[in-house]
């Protein structure tokens, strides 16, 4: 009876017509879709929509950048946007929220207007990218409406990244700005840029030029996956040279482009290992004379720079002017995977080793690091490198990028540098998609098996570290090398959705954490994949149950994530495709050894899922 009575009441509230402020129902976040999930959403009856000719009040740099943005899209609506700093508007952008966090905002639509506050560009920024996501990208274009909402919304962690190697395959700057709005459309404020590498040098360096005509370029490409590759006959190479390199206008062009946006770029110019396509160019960098070329296959390559003086000037200068072109903090000096062989056997270095009293020869990285660490905090900047800069000892400023596994970078928060998490395999986007790896009808990945929930399942705080040390972790990075990552289309099938997952896990708090609602976002987002045409991967059906229903029979119930897409089956075997059958609720199989339950999922753009294979229990 009480029930009852509560219901009716209820009810009743929730017809009654605006008392002042919409009422707060409090509906479940995911069905506003919103990724990253909000520190804080209350979801109100009603919507605002928005009127043809739209005030936009903002008045600071900061508010007319953002409300450009905004008014761009809103000119795809068909609306007639003017920006002011007159307060009486339909929008108002406010940077004088200066009790929030840097990167924090609110965000309030009422039936009224639409106001976005935060203590500057960052915010505001993003509560404009949590605006953008609450209209439907499938929805009525000339009468577009704003769910009712308030957010309070601010990053669990600082650092917010995606790293992208350009030197083992090269994307020209207009693909580089796409990347660059990908992640700052989920709340990611970090691109690290990996510009350099044995496959080719991509940024001009003018003291240098050798850089650009000689290590931009290798004469040729291995062809397919050299991890299953056994023999020397296996490697094919296509014969064809292949390069690029960004000039230092267009690194401008792209820094201002990022600066936009509020993405800090991270340039990363790798010392002393990956650097065969340096010494192609400079071979006196060597620590034995030689011809070197840029690397035409992947892996690790035994000829790194040698640690002279003359390595130091080089590095030193090209570090100038990298210091110059990039106002970020931090300068990335790779690190990683520096064999020592040839520093072993190398007189300069054994004289360096009795100069400097060091008795073993990977401290000779420490030292090494330790100089171009001076030098780069001379420009006024922090130097940051893989875990392996751990190695040879770092100073206290050092910032650990933890790639080989949580490892390094608990070793380090323990020492009291500060970190970054982007751990192999979790943060690994150039990992297959699928669970059989090298699938026929993937793309040529480098292996492994990273699907959406494993990124998504990883935290950036280690749970073996102490929750004093917690401050160290600067925050979470994903990592796409790309030695099979051959075009832009293929960068956007390894990146999406499973970008979305790393936005989560670097935006919202850990505690926070349901994959089954954060699928159901995941859907949501896929409208606006296909808006901004995005060659996202169409997840493959997945089976949600499977029941005997009698003797020798077996059901299977099918699901897809993807809005609206139809899934298509076979039983004999053939791929599945628009002509196979339509699944539709359920279908029943003979459980019978000739029979192979086969299914695709086509999205709605038209675009099939790989096929996926059903045991038949
Ligand atoms: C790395 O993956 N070698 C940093």
């Amino acid at each position: 009876m009480k029930t009852k009575c509560y219901l009716v009441l209820l009810a009743t509230l929730l017809s009654l017509p605006y008392l002042g402020q919409a009422q707060k129902t409090d509906k479940p976040a995911h069905t506003l879709g919103i990724i990253p999930l909000p520190a804080e959403i209350i979801s109100h009856n009603g919507f605002y929509a928005l009127p043809q000719n739209i005030k936009i009040s903002a008045k600071t740099a900061d508010e007319i950048n953002v409300a450009t943005f905004m008014g761009e899209w809103l000119g795809q609506y068909g609306k007639k946007v003017s920006i002011s700093p007159s307060k009486n508007a339909d929008i108002i952008l406010s940077s004088a929220g200066g009790s929030l966090k840097k990167e924090a905002y609110e965000l309030d639509v009422t039936a009224k207007k639409i106001t976005i506050t935060a203590s500057g560009g960052p915010g505001l920024f993003y509560g404009l990218q949590t605006l953008m996501q609450l209209v439907p990208a499938t929805g009525d274009k000339a009468n577009v409406r704003i769910p009712l909402v308030t957010v309070k919304d601010q990053p669990a962690f600082a650092w917010r990244g995606s790293m992208l190697d350009v030197s083992r395959h090269f994307f020209p700057v207009s693909f580089i700005k796409k990347y660059i709005d990908f992640i700052a459309a989920y709340k990611l404020n970090t691109f690290h840029w990996h510009l350099t590498d044995d496959q080719g040098w991509r940024i001009e360096i003018k003291k240098y030029p050798k850089l650009t005509s000689v290590s931009a370029f290798r004469k040729e490409t291995l062809i397919g996956a050299q991890q299953q590759m056994k023999k020397p006959d296996d490697f094919k190479y296509d014969g064809t040279p292949y390069g690029g390199f960004y000039t230092q206008e267009e690194i401008k062009d792209v820094v201002a482009y990022a600066q936009k946006r509020y993405v800090t770029i991270v340039p990363e110019i790798e010392m002393p290992g990956h650097s065969l396509a340096v010494l192609a160019a400079y071979p006196e960098l060597a620590c034995k004379p030689g011809t070197y070329e840029a690397a035409t296959k992947w892996g690790i390559f035994e000829d790194i720079v040698c640690p002279t003086e003359q390595t130091f000037e080089f590095f030193e200068n090209v570090l100038t002017e990298i210091a110059a072109l990039f106002p970020g903090e931090y300068i990335h000096i790779g690190g990683d995977e520096a064999p020592k062989t040839v520093w072993k056997a190398s007189p300069a270095v054994q004289k360096i080793m009795a100069d400097n009293n060091i008795t073993d020869v990977e401290k000779v990285q420490g030292w090494f690091n330790a100089r171009i660490e001076k030098f780069i905090q001379s420009k006024g900047k922090k130097l940051i490198g893989w875990d392996e800069i751990l190695e040879g000892g770092i100073t206290p400023a050092s910032t650990v990028m933890s790639w080989r596994g949580e490892k390094g970078g608990i070793e380090a928060a323990r020492h009291g540098n500060n970190v970054v998490m982007a751990p192999s395999p979790f943060m690994y986007l150039d990992y297959g998609q699928n669970p059989q790896v090298h699938h026929p009808a993937e793309p040529v990945m480098i292996g492994g098996y990273l699907p959406l929930e494993k990124v998504y399942g990883y935290n950036p705080l280690p749970k073996e570290l102490d929750p004093t040390l917690h401050k160290h972790i600067l925050g979470v990075q994903a990592n796409l090398w790309t030695e099979y990552i051959t075009t832009p289309q293929k960068v956007e099938y390894a990146l999406f959705p499973r970008l979305l997952a790393l936005s989560e896990i670097a935006w919202s708090a850990p505690n926070r954490k349901d994959f089954k609602d954060f699928e159901g976002r995941v859907a949501h987002q896929f409208h606006h994949l296909d808006k901004k045409n995005i060659h996202y991967r169409v997840p493959e059906p997945t089976r949600t149950e499977t029941t005997q229903t009698e003797q020798g029979k077996a059901t299977f119930m099918l699901a897809s994530i993807v809005p609206g897409a139809e899934i298509r089956y076979t039983l004999d075997g053939h791929i599945p495709d628009q002509t196979t059958h339509l699944y539709s609720t359920s279908f029943t199989v003979p459980r019978n050894r000739n029979i192979k339950v086969r299914a695709v999922t086509i999205a709605p753009n038209g675009r099939h899922s790989v096929p996926v294979e059903f045991e038949v229990p």
